[in-house]
């Protein structure tokens, strides 16, 4: 933009932190708001967990450790982004609530978004066939059906995928970001 302001009227980058069990919407709200941004010019990064997983991440598994670990270095990249400008959105599920608060407060600007659905409800959309097999036994610490899923207790935004489509969150998380409408830009 000719001001040097990004679309949410900031000369600084920030972190939008998607959390929350497969399925529930993460990825398609962070893709969205990445699409969102992107067009109004500002300088905007995704940080997927599926994406990170297959190369900076590649080779970790789903231990506690291992994905600590890949929520650490997804946020080691997201401060060195952010640290130059860029508006950094993460999306995994980073099922740990002390590792989440340790690496968010390490952030001069962020937000936790709690993308939430029921297990009933991702179980049944179920959109990779991850649930049917972990709920078989074939995957073994599968988040929500053999590992624990930490909610926040405090996120900054807590947008509930199963009681709203996905434009009203998107809205939602808009309006908390602060950013300006395309038109009026
Ligand atoms: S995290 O726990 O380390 O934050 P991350 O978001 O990177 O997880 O990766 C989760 C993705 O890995 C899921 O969306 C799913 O596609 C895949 N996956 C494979 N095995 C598991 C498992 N045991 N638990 C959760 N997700 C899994």
């Amino acid at each position: 933009m000719s001001t040097g302001q990004s679309a949410t009227g900031r000369n600084t980058g920030r972190v939008v932190w998607f959390t929350g069990l497969s399925g529930a919407g993460k990825s398609t709200l962070a893709s969205a708001l990445h699409d969102r941004l992107s067009a109004q010019g500002e300088a905007v990064e995704l940080l997927d967990g599926d994406a990170v997983r297959e190369n900076l991440s590649k080779g970790l598994g789903f231990s506690r450790q291992d994905r600590d670990t890949n929520v650490r270095r997804i946020a080691f990249v997201a401060g060195l982004l952010a640290r130059h400008g860029v508006t950094v959105l993460v999306s995994a599920i980073s099922p740990y609530r002390d590792t989440r608060d340790e690496v968010l407060a390490g952030f001069g600007h962020s937000t936790e978004v709690f993308v939430d659905a029921p297990l009933e409800v991702v179980t049944e959309r179920d959109v990779k066939g991850l649930y049917v097999r972990a709920i078989a036994g074939e995957i073994a610490h599968f988040t929500g059906v053999s590992d624990p899923y930490e909610a926040p207790l405090s996120p900054d935004l807590h947008l509930r995928t199963d009681q709203k489509s996905i434009d009203a969150c998107l809205n939602e998380l808009l309006a908390h970001l602060g950013v300006r409408d395309v038109v009026n830009a």
